[in-house]
């Protein structure tokens, strides 16, 4: 999956979704940032997490974020630039550019889904972590969806088809053991449901059904016509009041033994 300008404008729109929205609020709560604290914003995307990791942590604390897209940190970039507290840059996840024990705490939702050497991911995370120092992640796990469809075989091609946009579809179900390996203790784990039964212009899935229709088309046979059958009947059943679509992301708190 390219994370390039386009890509990034739509998933700025999809991340404004209420759902989405909500998952911040838990996550910021959850990692509980606190005044002069040092954080980071592994993978940081469209860059709403670093603004509000940078209010959490106040003026006299830091957040530097970090992503592999040139796009990702110039939206970041811009997002943060009236804030003093901020560095962002490009960076591998497997190599990051920060020094050992320097983070109080790290925050990385959604990205090491896409990375396909998780275990020197999590081993960076961990060593540039103080001891003591948190980490919260959050990751999907695709293979928990419920989309209703009239069509159930061309929806399970679909998501089929979709699983090669990331290295890990079900990641959270070994997420708590692979951090454990890296020398994290596993301090909590909760499930964030996304629901929506109306398929609403500023919705998580609304928007993604764009994202996925792009994504799938000429990929295990799905032609650009049977894609667009796929999203257009999410849109019929909408308005036949019978839309449902039901999505599990996973948050870990884990801390550096
Ligand atoms: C789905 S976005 C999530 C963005 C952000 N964390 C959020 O939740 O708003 C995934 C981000 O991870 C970044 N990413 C994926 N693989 C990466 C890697 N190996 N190193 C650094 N960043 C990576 C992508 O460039 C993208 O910006």
């Amino acid at each position: 999956m390219q994370f390039d300008e386009k890509a990034l404008r739509h998933l700025e729109v999809t991340y404004r979704a209420p759902e989405v929205a909500a998952q911040r609020r838990i996550l910021l709560e959850t990692i509980a940032g606190r005044a002069g604290e040092r954080a980071l914003d592994i993978g940081c995307g469209p860059g709403f997490v670093t603004e509000e990791l940078a209010h959490a942590v106040g003026p006299s604390g830091e957040v530097h974020a970090m992503d592999n897209s040139e796009s990702s940190v110039e939206m970041t970039r811009q997002r943060c630039a009236e804030l003093g507290n901020v560095q962002v840059q490009v960076a591998e996840v497997t190599k990051l550019p920060y020094p050992d024990n320097y983070f109080d705490l790290a925050v990385s939702t959604q990205v090491y889904e896409f990375v396909l050497d998780i275990q020197t991911a999590l081993s960076e995370l961990h060593r540039v972590l103080s001891p003591g120092g948190r980490a919260a992640i959050i990751d999907t796990d695709w293979h928990t969806i419920l989309w209703h469809s009239g069509n159930p075989a061309r929806m399970a091609r679909v998501l089929k088809a979709w699983d090669e946009h990331l290295a890990h579809a079900d990641l959270p179900r070994t997420l708590g053991t692979l951090l454990r390996n890296a020398g994290f203790s596993v301090r909590e784990c909760k499930a964030i449901s996304y629901l929506d039964t109306e398929f609403k212009p500023e919705g998580y899935s609304y928007n993604m059904t764009k994202t996925i229709r792009g994504f799938v088309r000429d990929r295990q046979g799905i032609t650009r016509q049977e894609a667009d059958a796929w999203a257009d009947e999410l849109r019929e059943l909408a308005g036949a009041g019978a839309y449902f679509f039901n999505l599990n992301r996973y948050l870990f708190l884990a801390e550096k033994r």
